[in-house]
């Protein structure tokens, strides 16, 4: 059995999300809106050793069947991520996670001025114009965008 297996058991049915960069975690939950306050039984694991990262985050997130547009919303924060759809403790589904063409209301816009910073009923639109070279726009103030200052946005 390996490390990992000891320090957290394995789900009847839920999404475990491994694979994550180690210390993403809790950036991965709060893209997911996932608080804690939904009432499922939500592990999370960091910093725990892997073959292929040297360390690694894990989160099970037990009695939610996780769709990919959802999970999606991580790929900017845990883009070597892992998401396995668990049924009767076996994983029916593997799958990696990739960019969608906009995220809406995930990350903050860096922009002070925007009007998705002002207007508390718009939800930000940031759209992803070229995947491979994660370049991102506001859809509202056209502003290019960084990964890096849209995931340091999330709070
Ligand atoms: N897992 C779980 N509960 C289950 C089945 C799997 O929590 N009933 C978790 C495992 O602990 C692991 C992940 O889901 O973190 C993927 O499981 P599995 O595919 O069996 O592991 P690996 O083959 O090591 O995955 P990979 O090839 O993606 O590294
Ligand atoms: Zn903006």
């Amino acid at each position: 059995m390996s490390e990992e297996q000891l320090l957290v058991r394995r789900i009847r049915e839920g999404t475990v999300i491994d694979h994550i960069d180690a210390g993403k975690a809790l950036l991965v939950l709060r893209a997911l809106g996932i608080t804690g306050r939904e009432g499922s039984v939500v592990t999370v694991a960091m910093n725990v050793p892997s073959v292929k990262l040297g360390k690694k985050d894990i989160i099970k997130i037990e009695g939610r069947l996780l769709a990919a547009d959802e999970t999606n919303k991580i790929a900017l924060i845990a883009p070597k991520a892992t998401i396995n759809i668990v049924s009767d403790y076996r994983v029916r589904e593997k799958r990696r996670v990739e960019l969608p063409d906009e995220f809406i209301g995930v990350f903050n816009c860096p922009n002070p001025s925007c009007i998705s910073n002002s207007e508390r009923s718009v939800a930000s639109r940031i759209e992803v114009l070229d995947k491979e070279k994660q370049k991102l726009r506001c859809w509202y103030c056209r502003r290019i965008l960084e990964a890096n200052e849209l995931i340091s946005s999330i709070h």
